[in-house]
């Protein structure tokens, strides 16, 4: 299996988690378009990887827009991989969470994810060949408080990839969802800058946005319908299935105490 000059559409580019799958996938030799917002990040991004001996193309886009994705897609046409990670979090009572957010959230974290998979889908097909790695969350599974937005589009991508890789077993096309659990990037930065936004508890902890470039690319490798990151957070439904009462009666005094 060569990877040489495969093409690849990494969304959320510009930072974190997709930058450095970016990163790493073009190291590989495939052919990485870079899609997200802020140019500036995405051309530095180029530059580095050409600089690398790395092939990368630029296709700045607000996921918000359906107009805007579709041109994307026009302009790269076919891929062999996409990664949807492009994505955000906001952190807070969700009576307290402007709809504006709220909506944006649901255009990027999981409209942008579904429709970007149907446009580029059916031409996997076509050449029975496809990776589609969604970064999701293990708050897909584990929906604690203040999270009520994010978690509930995570579970959806959890739930739309088990399904899409279930239609799509004994094909070439493989469909996978990385669970995460708090990684250190922009992330929690980001999730303040919109309106009434607090600070995400876990903003000081989490494995590096390399540790899940190098997991999203063993998923090209070794396709599996899901993988945890860190693996340790396997046990993270089980508890929740278990332990989910327990959260019921200390997630709401959490969320008083830090004042949100
Ligand atoms: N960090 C964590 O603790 C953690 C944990 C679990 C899952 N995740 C998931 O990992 C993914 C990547 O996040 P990250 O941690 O790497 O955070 P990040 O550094 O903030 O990266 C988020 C990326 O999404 C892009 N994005 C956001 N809104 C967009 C829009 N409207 N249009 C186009 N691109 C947009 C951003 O680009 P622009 O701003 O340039 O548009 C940026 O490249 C997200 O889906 C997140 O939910 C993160």
């Amino acid at each position: 299996m060569t990877w040489q000059d495969k093409v690849a559409v990494v969304t959320g580019a510009s930072s974190g988690i997709g930058a450095a799958t970016a990163r790493l996938f073009a190291s590989k030799g495939l052919r990485v378009f870079l899609v997200a917002r802020r140019l500036d990040r995405l051309l530095e991004l180029q530059a580095e990887i050409a600089s690398a001996g790395g092939k990368a193309e630029v296709a700045a886009a607000d996921l918000r827009s359906e107009k805007n994705r579709s041109e994307v897609f026009y302009q790269i046409g076919a891929a062999d991989v996409l990664v949807n990670n492009a994505g955000f979090g906001w952190y807070g009572y969700f009576h307290k969470m402007n709809w504006n957010t709220a909506s944006e959230m649901l255009r990027v974290n999981v409209e942008a994810m579904a429709h970007f998979t149907s446009l580029f889908l059916p031409g996997m097909y076509e050449r029975n060949y496809g990776r589609i790695v969604n970064v999701g969350s293990i708050s897909g599974n584990v929906p604690s408080q203040g999270i009520a937005m994010y978690a509930a589009s995570k579970a959806f991508m959890d739930a739309f990839t088990t399904a899409l890789c279930r239609e799509a077993r004994g094909t070439g096309v493989h469909v996978s969802v990385v669970r995460a659990g708090p990684v250190k990037t922009e992330f929690c930065e980001s999730a303040l800058r919109h309106e009434n936004g607090g600070h995400v508890p876990t903003e000081k902890v989490g494995v590096t946005s390399e540790y899940i470039a190098r997991r999203i690319w063993q998923l090209l490798v070794r396709p599996k319908r899901v993988i945890h990151a860190p693996r340790w957070l396997g046990i993270a439904p089980w508890a929740e299935l278990s332990f989910g009462w327990l959260e019921d009666r200390i997630g709401p005094l959490l969320l008083k105490r830090a004042g949100k």
